[in-house]
């Protein structure tokens, strides 16, 4: 994680300083004509252009197979950049420095001959580089159906060589998920990375880890000794983690189908949250003590038992409804979706996590397409204080005292919100038998505080590659992990497909079955 810590220096010496430039490097980016890189990652490249966080020997060589000379590609990228949502103000004079040193080869990335080509391009960008710095970064924002023979010509061809870990020039990979869709093929996808690569060489993207608010959790707790001491079974009652979408499956039909909520958003985002939450703090700040200590936590996590399945895991799948006041189709409906899908677009979980901090707190965790609000956040409820307030207070019978919880919220307005319970203005408290208390918020904004923009998830990433940060990727055993716990969940919905799929309307909350689902352990779920 990129970060300066400075107190107690002794304890977390810092990782390289978030501004920090990118080493000299040509980012071969595959798959450079499609969706992300065009929505997001060719901006991104210019932001940080823009932020002079590349070296001055930094060149972007695309990679498609849609046949085009430089020139068009340039023309493609201008488009792509300056329609981006997270370009922070697109400058003509910053793009024309960029612009010279974009380069694209064009052909099929199944063959050889393309690799070939790359070989030929790279040549020539590197013309007149130290050996040095000829360092590569192969992006591989690709479909799954073609990320192995890609894997496989990338290595066979020299073009990426496995490396030592101190090794110059380096050679990086960047993978996007999925990282398989079961344990088995994520086994297999490791197997075959890992036949190719040094695991310090793979840069696996879950982008959730690239938020500032996600990077945030560790820092909270280390930072404040207010909040570290009681962050465990004995003060904390639940976890909430929830990533609610409003969006739908905007013309992904075919794609989610083979997914649903838990391969597209539960196994890795929202297992990456958990863990965040859940982990012993390191004992350095550096990539493979903050991924050890996740593993642990997400070892702990109690396996999941068929037996048990009614009570503790939820699907549903949206209906027709209403967001923003506009009338949206039920996910049956969504082009490339089969009319009897039991695909779920919702799923609710409960995790318990079997060790000396968290035994016995329910990590209530939720995600679903189309709900109410767009919405990320870790809600950390807090116990009860035992002074019991209400049978001092003439509180009225029933109301009890709202918990104490801290929300840190990833998006949108990211920061952190502390709500506590405060005395209504007015009655005095020894002169009348009832007092009135009411739950208030202390509000932390990054906006607010911090006044810049914060930098997209997909910036940060890509810059920690090019410094070789690796502390906001997972490793291959926290992939294969996120696996074991939900490949059983997975495989008993497939066996036992519902007879009737419970739905929700679009613009809801989620279907009433979620609501169940905590209620019997006396929780509810928040409606940020
Ligand atoms: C992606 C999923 O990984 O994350 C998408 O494939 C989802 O289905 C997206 O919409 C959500 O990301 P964010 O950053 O918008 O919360």
């Amino acid at each position: 994680m990129a970060l300066t810590i400075k107190a107690q220096p002794s304890q977390f010496p810092p990782s390289p300083s978030r501004r920090e430039r990118g080493d000299a490097c040509t980012m071969i980016l595959l798959g450079v004509t499609g969706d992300l890189a065009r929505r997001k990652l060719l901006g991104c490249v210019y932001n940080l252009h823009a932020a002079n966080l590349l070296s001055d020997r930094f060149a972007l060589l695309g990679v498609d197979r849609l046949p085009m000379d430089d020139a068009s590609f340039r023309e493609l990228a201008r488009k792509a950049v300056s329609a981006c949502d997270e370009v922070r103000g697109f400058d003509e004079a910053r793009w024309s420095e960029l612009e010279a040193r974009l380069f694209y080869a064009g052909g099929d990335l199944t063959q050889e001959e393309v690799y070939k080509l790359v070989d030929q391009r790279l040549g020539e960008i590197e013309v007149g580089r130290l050996p040095s710095e000829k360092n590569r970064i192969f992006y591989l924002s690709v479909p799954p159906f073609v990320f192995q023979p890609i894997v496989k010509h990338l290595s066979a061809s020299g073009l990426a060589p496995r490396t030592q870990g101190a090794a110059r020039p380096w050679v990086r990979v960047i993978v996007e998920k999925p990282f398989g869709s079961s344990l088995e093929t994520g086994l297999a996808l490791n197997e075959l990375v890992l036949g190719r690569f040094a695991e310090h060489q793979v840069y696996r993207i879950d982008h959730y880890l690239g938020k500032e608010t996600v990077q945030n959790v560790l820092v909270f707790r280390a930072a404040n000794a207010i909040f570290e001491p009681v962050w465990n079974r004995d003060h904390i009652a639940s976890v909430q983690i929830t990533a609610a979408e409003t969006v739908g499956v905007e013309g992904r039909g075919k794609y989610y189908e083979s997914s649903g909520v838990v391969r597209d958003m539960i196994q890795n985002h929202l297992l990456q949250l958990l863990a965040l939450t859940a982990m012993e703090l390191p004992t350095r700040l550096e990539a493979n003590a903050v991924r050890d200590e996740k593993v642990k936590a997400l070892r702990a996590i109690r396996p999941w038992e068929a037996s048990s399945h009614g009570d503790w895991v939820v699907r549903a799948q949206y209906a027709a409804g209403h967001i923003k006041d506009k009338a949206v189709p039920g996910y049956r409906q969504e082009p490339d979706v089969f009319p009897e899908s039991n695909t779920p677009t919702f799923a609710a979980m409960r995790f318990m996590i079997d060790n000396g901090r968290w035994r016995g707190v329910p990590f209530l965790v939720r995600s679903g397409k189309r709900l109410a609000k767009r919405v990320t956040e870790i809600a950390i409820e807090f116990k009860h204080p035992a002074y019991r307030m209400e049978e001092l207070v003439g509180l009225t019978p029933g109301a009890a005292l709202e918990p104490n919880v801290l929300v840190l919220r990833v998006q949108p307005n990211d920061g952190v919100t502390l709500r506590f319970d405060a005395k209504v203005p007015g009655a005095a408290m020894a002169l009348t038998p009832e007092i009135e208390v009411a739950a208030v918020d202390m509000d932390f904004s990054y906006a607010e505080a911090f006044g810049a923009e914060l930098s997209p998830a997909y910036e940060t990433l890509m810059l920690d590659v090019m410094i070789g940060d690796a502390t906001l990727f997972t490793r291959s055993d926290e992939v294969e992990l996120g696996w074991r716990i939900t490949d059983p969940i997975l495989a008993h919905w497939e066996a036992n497909p519902p007879l009737q799929m419970p739905t929700y309307p679009a613009g809801s909350w989620g279907p009433p079955e979620a609501h169940a689902l905590i209620d019997r352990d006396g929780f509810r779920w928040r409606e940020p």
